[in-house]
């Protein structure tokens, strides 16, 4: 589902997010491990405050395991407790109710030592749309709780669900609205499909994909359409050598640049030419300095 962000959503989805975390010991931040910072709410820290928090990479299947390793180490640093997962597939989902464990492991010792008695450790998932979210607690309950197209914030009657013998997950995800400001960012949600089609430029997305693919996995970009066309040739140049391989052509044999477009963009966003984290903690210091948390 598509959500429209006004000023009024977003207040109100903080609010409510905010209210939700009263009831639990420790947040699931539910991040694309393709963009594991990109795809943070902007004003998480503010929302989440010093609550035990465990940062999920979801998607690792599509992402880059070198890069989503420094993205756990920066997690880390931040005191948080990161964990990698692929929720479509049900990999590594364990991972989660022991890093659950450890997260809140301060918090049942002091209750432990005011003679409050043991109980099941309480959690919320919390993202911006489309990270998984959805996905994730169906994996996590066994069963079909969540449906995709949950409105922003999160919805009225909730419930507990039972993961594992010491885990207890509120069954509606905490819905945040994504970085949207800083243009580069908006690229990188649109390749990894994390916004829609019509608020972004798709030749400005494709051409930066191009661009990141050319820069670190040349080799395979030409492989994967067969062309031979240099790292430092134009884009255009690019275009018109995937367009003519694939015959994605108009009247007159010119190429259909927006088919070239729609193509890469696919073919990206799908992990169909390599998986990639658009990420990079290395070029991303100057961004980096600047986290609030910092
Ligand atoms: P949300 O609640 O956070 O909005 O996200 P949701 O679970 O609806 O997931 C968004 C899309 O991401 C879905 O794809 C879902 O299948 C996919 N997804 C979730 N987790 C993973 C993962 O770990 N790996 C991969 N590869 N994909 C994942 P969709 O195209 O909307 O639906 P469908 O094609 O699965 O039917």
């Amino acid at each position: 589902m598509v959500i429209q962000w006004y000023p009024g959503h977003m207040a109100k989805a903080k609010r409510e997010v905010s209210e939700q975390l009263k009831k639990v010991d420790v947040v699931f931040e539910l991040v694309d491990a393709r963009i594991p910072y990109s795809s943070r709410n902007p004003m998480i820290d503010d929302v989440i405050k010093q609550k035990p928090r465990v940062v999920i990479l979801n998607k690792k299947d599509m992402s880059n395991l070198k890069e989503m390793e420094k993205w756990k180490d920066f997690f880390v640093e931040k005191g948080y407790y990161p964990v990698a997962v692929d929720a479509k597939h049900g990999k590594n989902l364990k991972q989660v109710e022991a890093a659950a464990i450890k997260a809140t492991k301060e918090k049942f010792e002091r209750e432990k030592a005011k003679g409050l008695k043991p109980r099941a450790i309480r959690a919320m998932i919390v993202g911006i749309p489309n990270v998984g979210k959805s996905t994730l607690i169906n994996k996590l309950a066994n069963r079909t709780i969540a449906q995709t197209g949950n409105k922003p914030g999160v919805t009225k009657q909730q419930q507990w669900i039972k993961v594992g013998k010491l885990l207890q997950l509120l069954d509606t995800p905490g819905i945040l609205w994504p970085k949207f400001e800083d243009e580069e960012v908006g690229k990188k949600l649109s390749l990894t499909g994390a916004i829609k089609d019509s608020i972004v430029h798709l030749d400005e997305v494709a051409i930066y994909g191009l661009n990141f693919l050319i820069a670190h996995d040349l080799e395979r970009l030409q492989q994967h359409y067969k062309i031979d066309v240099n790292a430092d040739a134009e884009t255009l140049e690019w275009f018109d050598a995937i367009g003519r391989k694939r015959g994605l052509l108009r009247k007159g044999n010119e190429v259909d640049y927006e088919a070239v477009i729609e193509l890469l963009i696919n073919d990206m966003r799908n992990a169909k030419i390599g998986t990639y984290c658009f990420d990079i903690v290395q070029d991303m210091s100057e961004e980096l300095s600047h986290d609030s948390n910092n």
